[in-house]
């Protein structure tokens, strides 16, 4: 079908991106990843926006990666079509994006989540790597990025048995930021959302940049990294009015340059 499976909303300087494919409980197909990526892609090259939301479905962020579509293609297939890498282009983002979780995010929802700079929860999420079960294991990042989050003991659990942990257990996990009740979630997550989108957006870019280097580089290095990113924003003129603010004790009104 034509359709879209994703909608897209702009609030002041948030894009909201919605995923809807309801009757598959947000199952990320082909045409999902590339809708999604390019909606991302557009906001973070996009002036006007200074953060991103993802959600789901009060019932699912997603259920995965679309096993349907999957399910008889060959290794050859696999290989040739590098099937995920395109989610490269999604972490290679610079734009701030935050991911707003309520129901299931399994499989590829849940790497989806943690692809994201940082995940609030609805009380009703429910975090899983079940690709066990299917005769198979996490292909977009999840075996990775979910030991770095929550440890080797839990991923290693949850990787080889399929057992969902939920919000309470993830927050105390340190997979996501925080718990929020299920109505509630979107509108908290456009508040923090706005509240990073009102901040200079490249000083925003670098900040997330060089936390991402946490995860990929030593501690000398990434201290260095720090240090270097620091010094180039004194050749922003937002430095300059955020402090200038600060002395003159009113708000500051960045210009994202
Ligand atoms: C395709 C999916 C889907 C998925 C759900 N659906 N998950 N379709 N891919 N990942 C479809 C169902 O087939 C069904 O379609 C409809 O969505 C509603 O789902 P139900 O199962 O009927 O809902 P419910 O009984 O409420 O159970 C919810 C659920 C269950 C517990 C989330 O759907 C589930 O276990 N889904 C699969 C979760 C999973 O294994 N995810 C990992 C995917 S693999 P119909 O047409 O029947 O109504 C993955 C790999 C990453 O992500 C990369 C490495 C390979």
């Amino acid at each position: 079908t034509g359709d879209s499976t994703i909608l897209t909303e702009t609030r002041g300087r948030v894009r909201l991106i919605t995923l809807n494919r309801p009757k598959a409980l947000n199952a990320i197909n082909a045409q999902l990843t590339r809708e999604l990526i390019a909606a991302a892609s557009a906001a973070d090259a996009d002036p006007g926006i200074g953060c991103i939301v993802i959600t789901g479905s009060a019932k699912a962020f997603a259920a995965g990666a679309d096993i349907k579509e999957m399910q008889s293609a060959t290794y050859a297939e696999m290989y040739a079509g590098d099937r995920f890498a395109d989610w490269e282009r999604f972490t290679a983002l610079r734009i701030p994006i935050v991911a707003a979780v309520a129901g299931f995010a399994l499989g590829g929802g849940c790497e989806l989540a943690m692809m994201c700079d940082l995940i609030l929860a609805a009380d009703t999420a429910q975090f899983g790597q079940p690709e066990i079960k299917l005769g198979v294991m996490p292909g977009i990042g999840g075996s990775q990025r979910l030991t770095r989050f929550v440890g080797k003991a839990k991923a290693m659990e949850m990787c080889l048995t399929g057992r969902m942990m939920d919000a309470a257990e993830a927050e105390r996990a340190g997979l996501v930021s925080r718990v929020v009740p299920a109505d509630g979630l979107v509108e908290e997550a456009m508040r923090v959302a706005e509240t990073i989108a009102g901040m200079s957006k490249p000083i925003a870019m670098m900040t997330k940049e060089a936390v991402n280097r946490a995860y990929e580089t030593t501690l000398t290095e990434g201290v260095r990294f720090e240090r270097r990113v620091f010094h180039a924003m004194f050749a922003t003129q937002d430095q300059k009015e955020g402090m200038a603010a600060f002395v003159e004790k009113r708000a500051a009104k960045f210009t994202h340059g």
